[in-house]
């Protein structure tokens, strides 16, 4: 139904520093797994299986990870620690990759467009990797295109935040259109509590229609100065139809310190319990 998915990882990651001085926050790992694979295995799950990398300078790690380490998998070839790249190895049989690079930092808008490239006239799934999903019955972005197939107009994941944290997301205001699903009248980026539309914020995970990118085109910069996808977003919902699905899962924010220690203990006990990572 979706066949791409975009991740923009161009983003310094300075709440990690100095960990993220010469490596991407990407590729930090969530017990023995870097938090990008996480967000990668979600897409291919969700049937998206060109995976389109918008990135930028000191990243290439990530180019690495989904490639062959030829001496790595000679040398293990045979014992047991193969058995640890089992899945990147099914990711990489799966899918392909792609990767552009965003010349300047300009916002997350401005980094979606750079992707148009690589995407071209079609729907796609974005996923910020820093929020890492889990989702109840299934990944969050599988249901996602439940939703788009039915409705087939961008959709963004939703969840409710403490009215303190409204700073921080996107949030948006709508009508109850069925149980989870919101009709989105309008969304606006980080507002302070006592001017938020409500308490659904947007989460890392967007399907987007194309026309998106005529928008993102000629869209005058928005908060802090920078392109916002919110703004593109608030457009498209004006003029046609936005939908905000609060997800049925759990979100870790493992763009925090405190949300990044929750993921790694919360993978490393079912780690435990099952004898991998999952
Ligand atoms: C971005 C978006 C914001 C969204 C958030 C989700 O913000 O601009 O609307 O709520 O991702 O993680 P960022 O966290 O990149 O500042």
């Amino acid at each position: 139904m979706i066949n791409k998915c975009l991740f923009p990882v161009a983003g310094y990651g300075t709440r990690f520093l100095p960990s993220t001085k010469a490596m991407p926050k990407e590729m930090l790992p969530i017990v023995n797994k870097p938090l990008i694979q996480y967000g990668v295995q979600e897409a291919m799950e969700a049937g998206m299986r060109q995976i389109a990398f918008v990135t930028g300078r000191s990243k290439r790690a990530i180019e690495d990870h989904f490639d062959r380490t030829y001496e790595l998998e000679d040398q293990i070839s045979g014992t047991k620690a193969e058995h640890n790249l089992a899945e990147i190895r099914h990711l990489m049989q799966t899918c392909t990759f792609s990767y552009t690079r965003q010349v300047q930092m300009k916002g997350l808008g401005d980094a979606i467009r750079t992707g148009e490239t690589l995407i071209g006239n079609q729907p796609f799934g974005v996923v910020l990797a820093d929020d890492l999903c889990l989702g109840d019955d299934q990944p969050v972005l599988t249901q996602m295109v439940n939703i788009y197939r039915k409705y087939q107009c961008s959709i963004v994941g939703i969840e409710e935040v403490a009215h303190e944290d409204t700073e921080k997301y996107g949030i948006i205001a709508g009508k109850a259109l069925e149980e989870r699903l919101f009709m989105v009248d309008a969304m606006v980026e980080k507002p302070a509590a006592s001017e938020a539309p409500s308490n659904l914020a947007i989460i890392g995970r967007y399907i987007l229609t194309p026309d998106i990118f005529e928008v993102l085109r000629t869209l005058p910069p928005g908060r802090n100065g920078e392109i916002q996808i919110t703004d593109a977003l608030n457009i498209q919902a004006k003029n046609k139809m936005v939908l905000g699905y609060q997800f049925k899962g759990h979100r870790f924010d493992c763009g925090s310190l405190d949300g990044f220690v929750a993921a790694t203990n919360y993978f490393f006990q079912r780690m435990g319990s099952s004898g991998n990572g999952g």
